[in-house]
């Protein structure tokens, strides 16, 4: 039977991505945090003095124990990542718990903890993470993710960009922002669509695959656009805080 890690890994859009940023960026010491099967810690041990692969979840530990064991300079720790104390210098920071906004998955506060021992150098893969709003009509009971072409929706407006988080700093979990957003086709509002975009290196930006980031669709009060009109929305989540922390709030234009 096909796991779920066994799915991560056959992402193939996804873990060629990660690879080609690991192939470029990965050097001397190397953390691998949420390292799931290992699969981005083995790539990382060809270019690394050593790799330290961090996964707390007990259901998969001690297969990708024993997976690891085999390498020469890789560590598997199972340990939570959010309190980890890194005990060696950081050159590079492998963690992909991403999710949509980052706001179902553990991203940011694992980063805001390793950030703590971070050299000024240290190299993140991911750099950053970014995400667009558009405006849509979608007949959606409450919020849910858009995979497989479902649930169908009408789109009412182009992407607009927000929300450009940096994953080599210190970030705030609560995220707030006002976002305006021009009507390009007229009808009845009544949802948003969330998409989120994982920048690897400068040259490679990767778009949701059926494993990373499925864009979010996210009720909002529902109104009869009229095409040209610019539409408000406030955005408010808790980055790692899960999806009912999302709020939004039309704002009135008119
Ligand atoms: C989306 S999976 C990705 C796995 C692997 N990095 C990959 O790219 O295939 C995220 C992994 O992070 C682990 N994880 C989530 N929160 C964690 C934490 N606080 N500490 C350590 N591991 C964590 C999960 O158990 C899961 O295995």
């Amino acid at each position: 039977m096909m796991t779920y890690y066994d799915d991560l890994d056959n992402d193939e859009k996804r873990v060629t991505a990660f690879f080609k940023a690991i192939e470029k960026k990965v050097h001397g010491i190397c953390y691998d945090l949420g390292t799931g099967s290992g699969i981005l810690a083995k790539k990382a041990s060809k270019y690394a003095d050593y790799v330290y692969a961090i996964e707390q979840n007990p259901l998969i530990a001690d297969k990708t124990r024993k997976n690891l064991d085999k390498y020469d300079n890789i560590k598997f720790i199972q340990a939570d990542a959010t309190e980890y104390q890194f005990m060696e210098n950081i050159d590079v920071v492998i963690c992909e718990m991403l999710d949509t906004a980052l706001i179902d998955e553990e991203q940011i506060p694992v980063i805001n903890n390793v950030i703590k021992y971070a050299a000024d150098n240290t190299e993140f893969i991911p750099m950053a993470v970014y995400s667009t709003i558009e405006l849509i009509n979608s007949k959606i009971m409450g919020i849910c993710y858009y995979e497989d072409e479902h649930p169908k929706y009408t789109s009412l407006s182009d992407e607009v960009k927000y929300g450009m988080i940096k994953l080599n700093q210190y970030n705030k979990p609560e995220y707030e922002e006002d976002i305006q957003i021009k009507v390009k086709n007229g009808g009845l509002l009544n949802a948003i669509k969330i998409t989120t975009y994982t920048i690897l290196t400068d040259e490679v930006i990767l778009e949701p695959t059926p494993m990373l980031n499925p864009p979010l669709l996210i009720p909002v009060e529902q109104l009869n656009v009229d095409e040209g009109e610019t539409i408000t929305i406030n955005l408010k989540y808790t980055m790692g805080g899960g999806l009912n922390t999302i709020q939004t709030t039309r704002r009135y234009n008119k």
